[in-house]
Protein backbone atom coordinates (compact mmCIF):
# COMPACT_ATOMS: atom_id res chain seq x y z
CA UNK A 1 0.00 0.00 0.00
CA UNK A 2 1.49 3.36 -0.86
CA UNK A 3 -0.11 6.80 -1.60
CA UNK A 4 -0.67 8.33 -5.21
CA UNK A 5 -1.36 11.65 -6.77
CA UNK A 6 -3.85 11.69 -9.75
CA UNK A 7 -3.69 14.75 -11.47
CA UNK A 8 -5.73 16.49 -14.11
CA UNK A 9 -3.54 18.13 -16.90
CA UNK A 10 -4.36 21.52 -18.19
CA UNK A 11 -2.52 20.58 -21.47
CA UNK A 12 -0.87 23.77 -21.74
CA UNK A 13 -3.46 26.29 -20.35
CA UNK A 14 -2.38 29.01 -18.37
CA UNK A 15 -4.60 28.38 -15.26
CA UNK A 16 -3.01 28.75 -11.94
CA UNK A 17 -3.28 31.41 -9.52
CA UNK A 18 -3.20 32.71 -5.73
CA UNK A 19 -0.36 32.28 -3.26
CA UNK A 20 1.59 29.70 -1.95
CA UNK A 21 3.21 30.13 1.09
CA UNK A 22 7.28 28.64 1.26
CA UNK A 23 7.68 26.14 4.46
CA UNK A 24 10.72 25.96 6.44
CA UNK A 25 13.49 24.60 4.95
CA UNK A 26 13.90 20.94 5.05
CA UNK A 27 17.77 20.99 4.52
CA UNK A 28 18.13 23.52 7.08
CA UNK A 29 15.40 22.07 9.67
CA UNK A 30 17.17 18.30 9.61
CA UNK A 31 20.51 20.04 10.28
CA UNK A 32 19.06 21.96 13.47
CA UNK A 33 17.99 18.86 14.85
CA UNK A 34 20.99 17.19 14.86
CA UNK A 35 22.90 20.16 16.26
CA UNK A 36 20.46 19.83 19.65
CA UNK A 37 22.95 16.87 20.80
CA UNK A 38 25.09 20.16 21.06
CA UNK A 39 23.08 21.70 23.73
CA UNK A 40 23.32 20.76 27.62
CA UNK A 41 19.67 22.21 28.34
CA UNK A 42 16.47 22.23 26.60
CA UNK A 43 16.49 23.19 22.69
CA UNK A 44 12.98 25.16 21.22
CA UNK A 45 13.13 24.97 17.30
CA UNK A 46 10.45 26.73 15.46
CA UNK A 47 9.13 26.83 11.84
CA UNK A 48 10.00 22.91 11.21
CA UNK A 49 8.20 21.52 8.38
CA UNK A 50 6.18 18.97 8.82
CA UNK A 51 7.73 16.43 6.92
CA UNK A 52 8.28 12.33 6.32
CA UNK A 53 12.19 13.27 6.72
CA UNK A 54 11.67 15.32 9.57
CA UNK A 55 9.78 12.60 11.49
CA UNK A 56 12.26 10.27 10.46
CA UNK A 57 15.19 12.60 12.31
CA UNK A 58 13.04 12.81 15.15
CA UNK A 59 12.67 9.15 15.40
CA UNK A 60 16.21 8.77 15.45
CA UNK A 61 16.87 10.95 18.50
CA UNK A 62 13.72 9.41 20.04
CA UNK A 63 15.48 6.01 19.09
CA UNK A 64 18.77 7.04 21.03
CA UNK A 65 17.19 8.26 24.11
CA UNK A 66 16.63 12.27 23.35
CA UNK A 67 13.54 13.64 24.92
CA UNK A 68 10.86 15.24 21.91
CA UNK A 69 7.71 17.34 22.59
CA UNK A 70 5.32 18.50 19.73
CA UNK A 71 3.71 21.80 21.17
CA UNK A 72 2.14 22.71 17.82
CA UNK A 73 2.66 22.30 14.09
CA UNK A 74 6.14 23.44 13.12
CA UNK A 75 7.62 23.70 17.10
CA UNK A 76 8.99 21.18 19.14
CA UNK A 77 11.54 21.02 22.14
CA UNK A 78 14.61 18.80 22.52
CA UNK A 79 16.28 17.76 25.84
CA UNK A 80 19.75 15.22 24.95
CA UNK A 81 19.82 13.28 28.31
CA UNK A 82 23.14 11.89 30.28
CA UNK A 83 22.32 8.22 29.07
CA UNK A 84 21.93 9.22 25.39
CA UNK A 85 23.25 6.35 23.07
CA UNK A 86 25.70 6.60 20.84
CA UNK A 87 24.62 4.29 18.18
CA UNK A 88 22.47 4.95 15.15
CA UNK A 89 19.34 3.09 14.45
CA UNK A 90 19.89 1.41 11.12
CA UNK A 91 16.20 1.10 10.00
CA UNK A 92 16.20 4.84 10.21
CA UNK A 93 19.52 5.62 8.86
CA UNK A 94 19.47 3.37 6.18
CA UNK A 95 16.22 5.30 5.00
CA UNK A 96 18.05 8.93 4.88
CA UNK A 97 21.35 9.81 4.03
CA UNK A 98 20.88 13.18 5.84
CA UNK A 99 21.22 11.00 9.39
CA UNK A 100 24.94 11.09 8.43
CA UNK A 101 24.87 14.81 10.02
CA UNK A 102 24.60 13.54 13.17
CA UNK A 103 27.83 11.68 13.65
CA UNK A 104 29.56 15.38 13.94
CA UNK A 105 28.15 16.51 17.34
CA UNK A 106 27.18 12.52 18.85
CA UNK A 107 30.90 12.15 17.99
CA UNK A 108 32.27 15.23 19.30
CA UNK A 109 30.15 14.92 23.10
CA UNK A 110 30.21 11.60 23.53
CA UNK A 111 33.54 10.42 21.94
CA UNK A 112 31.44 7.34 20.07
CA UNK A 113 29.48 7.18 17.15
CA UNK A 114 28.43 3.59 14.74
CA UNK A 115 26.31 4.33 11.94
CA UNK A 116 25.37 2.18 8.98
CA UNK A 117 26.19 3.32 5.46
CA UNK A 118 23.26 5.72 5.30
CA UNK A 119 20.56 5.60 2.38
CA UNK A 120 18.11 8.22 1.23
CA UNK A 121 17.68 9.28 -2.87
CA UNK A 122 18.68 6.81 -5.40
CA UNK A 123 21.01 9.64 -7.38
CA UNK A 124 24.37 7.98 -7.52
CA UNK A 125 26.85 6.59 -5.60
CA UNK A 126 26.95 9.10 -2.44
CA UNK A 127 30.07 8.19 -0.93
CA UNK A 128 31.56 8.88 3.08
CA UNK A 129 35.29 8.82 2.41
CA UNK A 130 35.35 12.88 3.40
CA UNK A 131 33.46 11.80 6.49
CA UNK A 132 35.81 9.40 7.12
CA UNK A 133 39.22 11.05 6.46
CA UNK A 134 37.45 14.05 8.71
CA UNK A 135 36.64 12.15 11.57
CA UNK A 136 40.64 10.29 11.66
CA UNK A 137 41.51 13.93 10.96
CA UNK A 138 40.52 15.19 14.23
CA UNK A 139 42.00 12.03 16.20
CA UNK A 140 39.08 8.97 15.61
CA UNK A 141 39.38 5.67 14.84
CA UNK A 142 36.98 4.39 12.11
CA UNK A 143 36.30 0.96 11.69
CA UNK A 144 34.23 -0.32 8.80
CA UNK A 145 32.49 -3.43 9.53
CA UNK A 146 30.47 -4.91 6.24
CA UNK A 147 28.00 -2.04 5.66
CA UNK A 148 28.53 -0.43 8.99
CA UNK A 149 30.90 2.23 10.81
CA UNK A 150 32.31 2.70 14.37
CA UNK A 151 34.02 5.73 15.24
CA UNK A 152 35.70 6.23 18.52
CA UNK A 153 37.66 9.24 19.32
CA UNK A 154 39.23 8.69 22.92
CA UNK A 155 39.82 11.64 25.47
CA UNK A 156 37.99 13.69 22.53
CA UNK A 157 38.03 14.98 19.12
CA UNK A 158 40.99 17.46 18.57
CA UNK A 159 40.56 20.50 16.36
CA UNK A 160 42.23 19.73 12.82
CA UNK A 161 42.66 21.48 9.32
CA UNK A 162 41.11 19.94 6.16
CA UNK A 163 40.62 20.76 2.93
CA UNK A 164 37.69 19.32 1.12
CA UNK A 165 38.09 17.30 -2.53
CA UNK A 166 34.19 18.38 -3.07
CA UNK A 167 32.31 20.96 -1.33
CA UNK A 168 30.30 18.55 0.40
CA UNK A 169 26.81 20.49 2.31
CA UNK A 170 26.62 17.40 4.73
CA UNK A 171 30.35 17.12 5.06
CA UNK A 172 30.84 20.83 6.07
CA UNK A 173 27.74 20.66 8.36
CA UNK A 174 28.99 17.61 9.97
CA UNK A 175 32.76 18.92 11.18
CA UNK A 176 31.56 22.65 11.66
CA UNK A 177 29.25 20.83 14.44
CA UNK A 178 32.19 18.20 15.39
CA UNK A 179 34.45 21.40 16.12
CA UNK A 180 32.06 23.13 18.37
CA UNK A 181 33.36 20.47 21.26
CA UNK A 182 36.39 19.76 20.15
CA UNK A 183 39.48 20.56 21.37
CA UNK A 184 41.26 23.72 19.92
CA UNK A 185 40.37 25.04 16.06
CA UNK A 186 39.05 23.74 13.42
CA UNK A 187 39.51 25.00 10.10
CA UNK A 188 37.69 23.52 6.87
CA UNK A 189 38.80 24.75 3.51
CA UNK A 190 37.25 24.42 0.23
CA UNK A 191 33.73 24.12 2.33
CA UNK A 192 30.39 24.55 1.07
CA UNK A 193 28.21 27.69 1.15
CA UNK A 194 24.58 27.06 0.74
CA UNK A 195 22.88 29.43 3.05
CA UNK A 196 21.84 26.33 5.20
CA UNK A 197 24.95 26.46 6.55
CA UNK A 198 25.50 29.91 7.15
CA UNK A 199 22.30 29.55 9.26
CA UNK A 200 23.03 26.88 11.29
CA UNK A 201 26.56 28.63 12.11
CA UNK A 202 24.66 31.71 13.19
CA UNK A 203 22.08 30.12 15.13
CA UNK A 204 24.91 27.79 16.94
CA UNK A 205 26.67 31.31 17.62
CA UNK A 206 24.15 32.10 19.46
CA UNK A 207 23.72 29.54 21.44
CA UNK A 208 27.73 30.29 22.77
CA UNK A 209 29.56 28.74 20.00
CA UNK A 210 32.49 30.16 17.82
CA UNK A 211 32.21 29.82 14.28
CA UNK A 212 33.66 32.27 11.79
CA UNK A 213 33.17 32.41 7.99
CA UNK A 214 30.04 30.29 7.38
CA UNK A 215 28.82 30.86 3.89
CA UNK A 216 32.68 31.48 2.78
CA UNK A 217 34.86 28.60 1.29
CA UNK A 218 36.94 28.94 4.92
CA UNK A 219 35.48 27.97 8.10
CA UNK A 220 37.13 27.98 11.51
CA UNK A 221 35.61 26.80 14.39
CA UNK A 222 37.05 27.66 18.35
CA UNK A 223 36.40 24.46 20.20
CA UNK A 224 34.14 25.43 23.57
CA UNK A 225 32.19 23.09 25.78
CA UNK A 226 28.50 22.21 25.66
CA UNK A 227 26.16 25.40 24.14
CA UNK A 228 22.75 26.35 25.87
CA UNK A 229 19.51 26.97 24.29
CA UNK A 230 17.81 28.96 26.85
CA UNK A 231 16.24 31.99 25.47
CA UNK A 232 17.27 31.24 21.73
CA UNK A 233 14.84 29.38 19.97
CA UNK A 234 15.42 28.19 16.56
CA UNK A 235 13.61 29.32 13.43
CA UNK A 236 13.89 27.47 10.39
CA UNK A 237 14.48 29.95 7.25
CA UNK A 238 12.16 29.47 3.78
CA UNK A 239 12.83 26.60 1.89
CA UNK A 240 14.82 27.21 -1.17
CA UNK A 241 13.76 24.18 -3.16
CA UNK A 242 10.49 24.54 -2.38
CA UNK A 243 10.01 28.20 -3.39
CA UNK A 244 12.49 27.63 -6.24
CA UNK A 245 9.55 24.23 -7.91
CA UNK A 246 6.46 26.35 -7.42
CA UNK A 247 8.50 29.56 -9.43
CA UNK A 248 8.80 27.17 -11.97
CA UNK A 249 5.39 25.44 -12.06
CA UNK A 250 4.06 29.34 -11.62
CA UNK A 251 6.23 30.10 -15.00
CA UNK A 252 5.11 26.96 -16.54
CA UNK A 253 0.65 27.60 -15.89
CA UNK A 254 0.38 30.26 -13.41
CA UNK A 255 -1.20 33.55 -14.98
CA UNK A 256 0.00 34.98 -11.76
CA UNK A 257 1.39 33.23 -8.58
CA UNK A 258 2.64 34.83 -5.89
CA UNK A 259 5.11 32.36 -3.46
CA UNK A 260 5.49 34.15 -0.14
CA UNK A 261 7.64 33.84 3.06
CA UNK A 262 10.33 32.94 0.42
CA UNK A 263 13.69 34.26 0.48
CA UNK A 264 14.52 35.63 -3.54
CA UNK A 265 17.88 36.16 -2.98
CA UNK A 266 18.66 32.28 -2.20
CA UNK A 267 16.99 31.82 -5.61
CA UNK A 268 19.54 34.08 -8.13
CA UNK A 269 20.42 31.33 -9.90
CA UNK A 270 17.19 29.94 -11.11
CA UNK A 271 15.69 33.52 -11.31
CA UNK A 272 18.02 34.69 -14.09
CA UNK A 273 17.42 31.26 -15.76
CA UNK A 274 13.99 32.07 -15.98
CA UNK A 275 14.22 35.34 -17.00
CA UNK A 276 16.62 34.58 -19.59
CA UNK A 277 13.80 32.32 -20.85
CA UNK A 278 10.96 34.98 -21.08
CA UNK A 279 9.64 34.42 -17.51
CA UNK A 280 8.36 37.95 -16.31
CA UNK A 281 9.49 37.34 -12.25
CA UNK A 282 8.86 40.47 -9.87
CA UNK A 283 10.54 39.99 -6.57
CA UNK A 284 9.70 41.81 -3.24
CA UNK A 285 11.45 41.11 -0.01
CA UNK A 286 9.87 38.08 0.89
CA UNK A 287 7.81 37.34 -1.94
CA UNK A 288 8.49 36.37 -5.67
CA UNK A 289 5.44 36.76 -7.99
CA UNK A 290 5.40 35.25 -11.62
CA UNK A 291 3.50 34.74 -14.82
CA UNK A 292 3.76 32.07 -17.87
CA UNK A 293 4.53 34.03 -20.71
CA UNK A 294 2.98 32.61 -23.74
CA UNK A 295 6.45 31.33 -25.27
CA UNK A 296 9.49 30.58 -23.86
CA UNK A 297 13.22 30.21 -25.11
CA UNK A 298 15.69 27.46 -24.72
CA UNK A 299 18.61 28.06 -21.81
CA UNK A 300 21.74 26.19 -21.22
CA UNK A 301 21.53 25.07 -17.14
CA UNK A 302 24.68 23.75 -15.61
CA UNK A 303 23.76 22.82 -11.70
CA UNK A 304 27.00 24.20 -9.02
CA UNK A 305 27.16 23.95 -5.49
CA UNK A 306 25.21 27.79 -4.64
CA UNK A 307 25.19 30.26 -5.31
CA UNK A 308 25.62 28.14 -8.75
CA UNK A 309 21.70 26.45 -9.94
CA UNK A 310 20.64 24.06 -7.44
CA UNK A 311 20.46 19.91 -8.53
CA UNK A 312 17.62 19.95 -6.48
CA UNK A 313 15.81 22.35 -9.16
CA UNK A 314 17.19 20.06 -11.87
CA UNK A 315 14.36 17.82 -12.64
CA UNK A 316 11.82 20.73 -12.36
CA UNK A 317 14.06 22.63 -14.35
CA UNK A 318 14.45 19.87 -17.21
CA UNK A 319 10.37 19.47 -17.18
CA UNK A 320 10.17 23.69 -17.79
CA UNK A 321 13.01 23.16 -20.63
CA UNK A 322 10.62 20.83 -22.50
CA UNK A 323 7.85 23.92 -23.01
CA UNK A 324 10.85 25.72 -24.85
CA UNK A 325 10.93 26.52 -28.31
CA UNK A 326 14.33 24.87 -28.99
CA UNK A 327 17.25 22.72 -27.99
CA UNK A 328 18.56 23.29 -24.65
CA UNK A 329 20.90 21.69 -22.53
CA UNK A 330 21.24 20.52 -19.13
CA UNK A 331 24.50 19.24 -17.06
CA UNK A 332 24.01 17.48 -13.76
CA UNK A 333 27.92 18.21 -11.93
CA UNK A 334 26.94 17.12 -8.52
CA UNK A 335 25.43 13.43 -8.53
CA UNK A 336 26.29 10.97 -11.33
CA UNK A 337 22.07 9.60 -11.70
CA UNK A 338 20.08 12.58 -11.18
CA UNK A 339 18.66 12.60 -14.83
CA UNK A 340 17.59 9.14 -14.43
CA UNK A 341 13.69 10.13 -14.57
CA UNK A 342 14.01 11.55 -18.08
CA UNK A 343 12.66 8.41 -19.56
CA UNK A 344 9.79 8.86 -17.68
CA UNK A 345 9.01 12.52 -19.30
CA UNK A 346 10.42 11.22 -22.62
CA UNK A 347 7.54 8.26 -22.36
CA UNK A 348 5.32 11.14 -21.34
CA UNK A 349 6.18 12.50 -25.40
CA UNK A 350 9.06 14.97 -24.03
CA UNK A 351 12.07 15.08 -26.69
CA UNK A 352 15.01 14.20 -24.21
CA UNK A 353 18.14 13.14 -25.61
CA UNK A 354 20.53 11.14 -22.67
CA UNK A 355 23.96 12.51 -24.35
CA UNK A 356 26.23 10.93 -21.63
CA UNK A 357 25.73 9.87 -17.72
CA UNK A 358 25.54 13.93 -17.00
CA UNK A 359 24.37 15.76 -20.02
CA UNK A 360 20.63 15.83 -21.83
CA UNK A 361 19.77 17.60 -24.87
CA UNK A 362 15.74 18.59 -24.84
CA UNK A 363 14.58 19.47 -27.55
CA UNK A 364 10.67 22.19 -27.50
CA UNK A 365 8.26 22.42 -27.09
CA UNK A 366 6.84 19.10 -26.81
CA UNK A 367 2.75 18.22 -26.00
CA UNK A 368 3.39 15.88 -23.01
CA UNK A 369 0.60 13.52 -22.30
CA UNK A 370 -0.58 12.27 -18.61
CA UNK A 371 1.10 8.91 -17.75
CA UNK A 372 1.61 6.71 -14.65
CA UNK A 373 4.99 6.88 -13.03
CA UNK A 374 6.90 6.32 -10.43
CA UNK A 375 9.94 8.70 -9.16
CA UNK A 376 13.46 7.95 -8.21
CA UNK A 377 13.70 10.07 -5.34
CA UNK A 378 12.05 13.46 -4.05
CA UNK A 379 13.40 16.27 -6.51
CA UNK A 380 12.33 14.19 -9.41
CA UNK A 381 9.11 13.44 -7.62
CA UNK A 382 8.20 17.42 -7.76
CA UNK A 383 9.06 17.84 -11.53
CA UNK A 384 6.59 14.72 -12.56
CA UNK A 385 3.93 16.95 -10.40
CA UNK A 386 4.81 19.40 -12.69
CA UNK A 387 4.95 17.87 -15.81
CA UNK A 388 1.84 16.16 -14.58
CA UNK A 389 -0.11 19.52 -14.52
CA UNK A 390 1.34 20.83 -17.65
CA UNK A 391 0.17 17.99 -19.47
CA UNK A 392 -2.79 16.61 -21.42
CA UNK A 393 -5.04 14.28 -19.63
CA UNK A 394 -4.43 12.38 -16.09
CA UNK A 395 -1.24 11.32 -14.42
CA UNK A 396 -0.83 9.06 -11.51
CA UNK A 397 2.43 9.65 -9.23
CA UNK A 398 3.54 6.63 -7.06
CA UNK A 399 5.09 6.16 -4.10
CA UNK A 400 4.59 9.67 -2.69
CA UNK A 401 5.56 8.49 0.73
CA UNK A 402 8.21 7.73 -0.24
CA UNK A 403 9.56 10.50 -2.24
CA UNK A 404 7.91 13.49 -2.50
CA UNK A 405 6.03 13.14 1.52
CA UNK A 406 9.74 13.58 2.32
CA UNK A 407 10.36 16.87 1.67
CA UNK A 408 7.45 18.67 0.77
CA UNK A 409 5.01 19.42 3.46
CA UNK A 410 1.10 19.56 2.08
CA UNK A 411 1.94 19.25 -1.26
CA UNK A 412 -1.55 18.15 -2.58
CA UNK A 413 -3.89 20.52 -0.17
CA UNK A 414 -0.83 23.78 -1.51
CA UNK A 415 -0.90 22.81 -5.10
CA UNK A 416 -5.15 22.53 -4.77
CA UNK A 417 -5.26 25.94 -3.36
CA UNK A 418 -3.79 27.52 -6.17
CA UNK A 419 -5.67 25.86 -9.15
CA UNK A 420 -4.47 22.18 -9.83
CA UNK A 421 -6.70 18.94 -9.82
CA UNK A 422 -5.08 16.78 -7.55
CA UNK A 423 -6.03 14.11 -5.66
CA UNK A 424 -4.50 11.73 -2.86
CA UNK A 425 -5.50 7.95 -3.02
CA UNK A 426 -4.20 4.96 -1.26
CA UNK A 427 -3.57 1.33 -2.76
CA UNK A 428 -2.86 1.82 -6.04
CA UNK A 429 -0.35 -0.70 -7.38
CA UNK A 430 2.73 0.62 -7.92
CA UNK A 431 3.43 0.88 -11.53
CA UNK A 432 7.03 1.64 -13.16
CA UNK A 433 6.82 4.26 -16.04
C1 LIG B 1 23.04 17.92 0.32
O1 LIG B 1 23.40 16.54 0.10
C2 LIG B 1 21.54 17.93 0.29
N1 LIG B 1 21.03 17.08 1.34
C3 LIG B 1 21.05 17.44 -1.07
O2 LIG B 1 19.66 17.51 -1.12
C4 LIG B 1 21.64 18.34 -2.17
O3 LIG B 1 21.29 17.81 -3.43
C5 LIG B 1 23.16 18.37 -2.04
O4 LIG B 1 23.54 18.76 -0.70
C6 LIG B 1 23.82 19.33 -3.00
O5 LIG B 1 23.31 20.62 -2.80
C7 LIG B 1 20.97 17.53 2.58
O6 LIG B 1 21.31 18.65 2.90
C8 LIG B 1 20.37 16.60 3.58
P1 LIG B 1 27.02 16.63 -0.92
P2 LIG B 1 24.83 15.98 0.45
O7 LIG B 1 27.75 15.83 0.12
O8 LIG B 1 25.45 16.84 1.49
C9 LIG B 1 30.48 14.19 -2.92
C10 LIG B 1 17.50 16.66 -1.32
O9 LIG B 1 16.81 16.22 -2.25
N2 LIG B 1 30.91 13.57 -1.64
O10 LIG B 1 27.08 18.12 -0.88
O11 LIG B 1 24.72 14.54 0.70
C11 LIG B 1 29.16 13.63 -3.42
O12 LIG B 1 29.30 12.37 -4.02
C12 LIG B 1 18.94 16.27 -1.18
O13 LIG B 1 17.06 17.43 -0.45
C13 LIG B 1 32.08 12.87 -1.59
O14 LIG B 1 32.79 12.73 -2.59
O15 LIG B 1 25.54 16.19 -0.88
C14 LIG B 1 28.71 14.71 -4.39
O16 LIG B 1 29.30 14.51 -5.65
C15 LIG B 1 19.37 15.29 -2.23
N3 LIG B 1 32.46 12.29 -0.43
C16 LIG B 1 29.31 16.00 -3.77
O17 LIG B 1 30.24 15.57 -2.77
C17 LIG B 1 31.74 12.40 0.70
O18 LIG B 1 32.15 11.85 1.74
C18 LIG B 1 28.31 16.89 -3.12
O19 LIG B 1 27.42 16.12 -2.33
C19 LIG B 1 30.53 13.13 0.66
C20 LIG B 1 30.13 13.73 -0.54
Amino acid sequence: MSNALVIKGFGGERKLSGTVRTTGAKNAALKAIAATVLFRDTVTLTNIPEINDVERMFELLKDMGAEVAHSKRGAYTVTIPKGFATELSTGIAKKMRASVVLTGPVLSRFGKVSFPHPGGCVIGSRPLDLFVDGFEKMGATVTVKDDSYVVEAKGGLKGAEFFLKNQSVTVTETFMMAGVLAKGTTVIKNAAMEPEIEELAKFLNTCGAKIAGAGTPTITIKGGSLLSGKGHPYKTMPDRIDAGSFLILGALAARELHITHCEPLHLESPIAALRSAGVAIETKKNEIIVRAPAHLKPVDIKTHEYPGFPTDLQAPMTVFLTQSDGESTVFETIFEGRLNYTESLAAMGAQITMMDPHRVLVRGKSELRGRKLTSPDLRAGLAFVIAAVIAKGESVIHNVDTTIDRGYEDVDARLRAIGVEVERVSAIPEVIA
